[in-house]
């Protein structure tokens, strides 16, 4: 399973980049917000940082405006990958992109199903939203284990995004349940660097070299 960032931060993308374990980045109307930048400003200087697909996601409900928005972001760099919702319109618009090359990524993903279709009309990846299920009190990982399984079976080469990580365990799942790739808010994954038994040793190491230095 490969890491993407979910964010619009950039300085939190430089600083995972230097990690040397970033393969990309996915960013939503919302985290944009957050960041307080203009969106295709924040976007090209992502691009400016990660070797990797950066997930840029279009505003219109419906596939004429998707795909207007979708092709001037996409005239950014070939590492644009258009987000687009899973609606009747927004498969239209896959199609289109897949027919063109342009990499789409099919978000808020809710069922088997709805990865199934994304798949079928072209799109590359599929986000299905782990946390947001389980805030509802279903099993966001059950469904990354049956997309897995159903792509599987098929021979779909459609990558899958566990999105809407919330903490540590959520990514180990996504990767036993066959997800390709997690993408990860910041906070989880410097969360997922550390172990309390690693920074023990690191104390002790370091003590212990004193101590036996010491003239
Ligand atoms: C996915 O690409 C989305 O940006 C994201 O994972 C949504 O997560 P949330 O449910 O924490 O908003």
């Amino acid at each position: 399973m490969k890491f993407f960032l979910d964010t619009a931060i950039v300085d939190e993308i430089r600083e995972v980049n230097e990690w040397g374990l970033l393969a990309g980045v996915t960013t939503n109307p919302s985290l944009v917000a957050k960041s307080g930048r203009v969106f295709e400003e924040v976007l090209k200087e992502i691009l400016g940082i990660v070797d990797g697909p950066v997930s840029a996601e279009v505003i219109s409900r419906d596939a004429r405006g998707m795909i207007e928005e979708g092709e001037r972001l996409a005239q950014l760099s070939e590492n644009v990958t258009i987000k687009i919702p899973m609606t009747t319109e927004g498969l239209k618009a896959v199609h289109h992109f897949a027919k063109k090359g342009i990499k789409t990524n099919v978000t808020l993903i809710f069922s088997a199903n709805q990865a199934l279709m994304a798949a079928r009309a072209g799109a590359t990846f599929v986000s299905p939203f782990v946390g947001r299920l389980d805030d509802i009190g279903q099993d966001g990982l059950e469904l990354i284990q049956d997309v897995a399984e159903i792509f599987g079976i098929h021979g779909i080469d459609t990558e899958i995004i566990a999105a809407s990580i919330r903490h540590p365990m959520h990514v180990t799942q996504a990767a036993l349940s066959g997800a390709h790739i997690a993408t990860v808010p910041f906070k989880v994954i410097e969360q997922i660097v550390h172990h309390p038994l690693t920074d023990q040793g690191i104390e002790k190491f370091e003590a212990d070299w004193k101590k036996a230095t010491k003239a």
